[in-house]
């Protein structure tokens, strides 16, 4: 496309990659970003940006077109999570146990990115550019989304439209993933405590066994999935712990389990809790334990609206022409809390493929994760060219 937005991208490309240097090498965790949220105010404020901190380390900067219109959010997250680096790269964390490896330091770079273009840009907007850039995503249940909604984000001037971006490994760069609909699962975490009574392991009829209770429950709960959930739906129900007993040879007063349950479809995520209490309640029961549950609900599903994703497709072909522009098959049943936002005022999450052409797929959330650099103007230039589209 002859626009010059492309030029405009490519000159911006040193700034964004230093700053994505920057950032990864000093991460912070969920509600710590201090430095990072003092670089992307300092940043914003240098670019001639309306800025202000929303509670201690949420920033949002607004950029007002040339003429009034609409408001186009655009939001990045900023936390970093405690894994030890071993990535290898010339620009390792220098925070011993901490790094970025859900690539939050490339969707911040990016966005600042963003920032700098469509300020050069500004006489051609029709309407109002927010950038949000939020903590805390993986602080899941709470999560850092609130934060930024509860503190006027969204409001004055009202956002009509919002769109975010998470670099996604098992997509090559130079292509992105976007589909209407849910996108991403809601997570909830499960806890369950089974009680039985001790009693000498020679002697397992004087106790209630908790350790033989909760392999009922667990194979029982097998069943929600299976048995409850109708087969054309998705849903998930994980237990990554159980912990029980004190010795070899007596028999468990107490067991706890720790899962977590992902599903796209709102009904299926009321029915499972309602299942998984009835009957770990009832199985435990069966065997003269009792079983405690708690579950707490995390985020909602992502689900894209269409006319945002029609937004990303148009800027996305664009940028890449229309091979570049994937339409994932199914939803990944990872979760963001980006969906709170899609709760309050339409838009859409695509991801960005960030693993160079034939390289090793290194999965989010591990130490060896890092985003292939030639993915950042890819993401700056379709964050642009969909505020351009959209406030044209
Ligand atoms: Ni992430």
């Amino acid at each position: 496309m002859k626009d010059g937005i492309k030029e405009k991208v490519i000159e911006s490309t040193a700034f964004v990659q230093r700053l994505r240097w920057d950032i990864h090498q000093y991460p912070e965790l969920s509600l710590k970003e201090e430095r990072t949220a003092a670089l992307v105010e300092a940043n914003l404020k240098q670019l001639g940006l309306e800025v202000r901190r929303v509670g201690e380390t949420g920033v949002v900067g607004l950029l007002r077109g040339k003429r009034p219109g609409k408001t186009l959010a655009l939001r990045a997250d900023m936390d970093a999570l405690p894994l030890p680096e071993r990535t290898g790269c010339p620009f390792p964390s220098q925070v011993p146990g901490v790094m970025h490896a859900c690539g939050h330091d490339a969707h911040t770079a990016i966005l600042l990115g963003t920032a700098k273009v469509l300020t050069e840009l500004r006489d051609g907007l029709v309407g109002n550019v927010k950038f949000l850039f939020q903590p805390a995503e993986e602080n899941n249940p709470t999560g850092g989304a609130h934060i930024l909604i509860d503190g006027g984000a969204l409001d004055d001037p009202k956002v009509d439209l919002i769109l975010a971006l998470h670099v996604w490994p098992d997509l090559p760069t130079g292509t992105i993933g976007v589909r209407t609909g849910p996108l991403m699962a809601a997570s909830d975490r499960v806890f369950l405590t089974i009680r039985g009574k001790s009693s000498h392991g020679s002697a397992p009829h004087q106790g209630v066994d908790a350790i033989v209770a909760a392999a009922h429950v667990v194979t029982a709960l097998q069943t929600i999935v299976s048995r409850n959930v109708s087969p054309l739906e998705a849903a998930v129900l994980s237990f990554g712990t159980i912990q029980g007993g004190n010795r070899y040879n007596i028999i468990a007063e107490e067991v706890r389990l720790e899962g977590t349950c992902r599903t796209l479809n709102p009904k299926v995520r009321e029915l499972v809790p309602e299942r998984l209490v009835e009957l770990a309640t009832k199985v435990a029961e069966g065997f003269g334990a009792s079983c405690e549950t708690s579950y707490v609900r995390g985020y909602p599903p992502v689900v894209n609206a269409e006319e945002g994703v029609e937004l990303i497709r148009r800027a996305g072909t664009d940028t890449l022409g229309a091979s570049g522009v994937l339409q994932p098959e199914y939803p990944g049943m990872g979760a963001e809390d980006f969906a709170f936002y899609l709760e309050r005022i339409p838009g859409a999450l695509f991801w960005l493929g960030c693993t160079a052409p034939g390289a090793r797929k290194v999965p989010l959330h591990n130490p060896e994760f890092l985003v292939d650099e030639a993915a950042l103007p890819i993401g700056v230039e379709i964050f642009v060219r969909a505020a351009m589209l959209y406030l044209k």
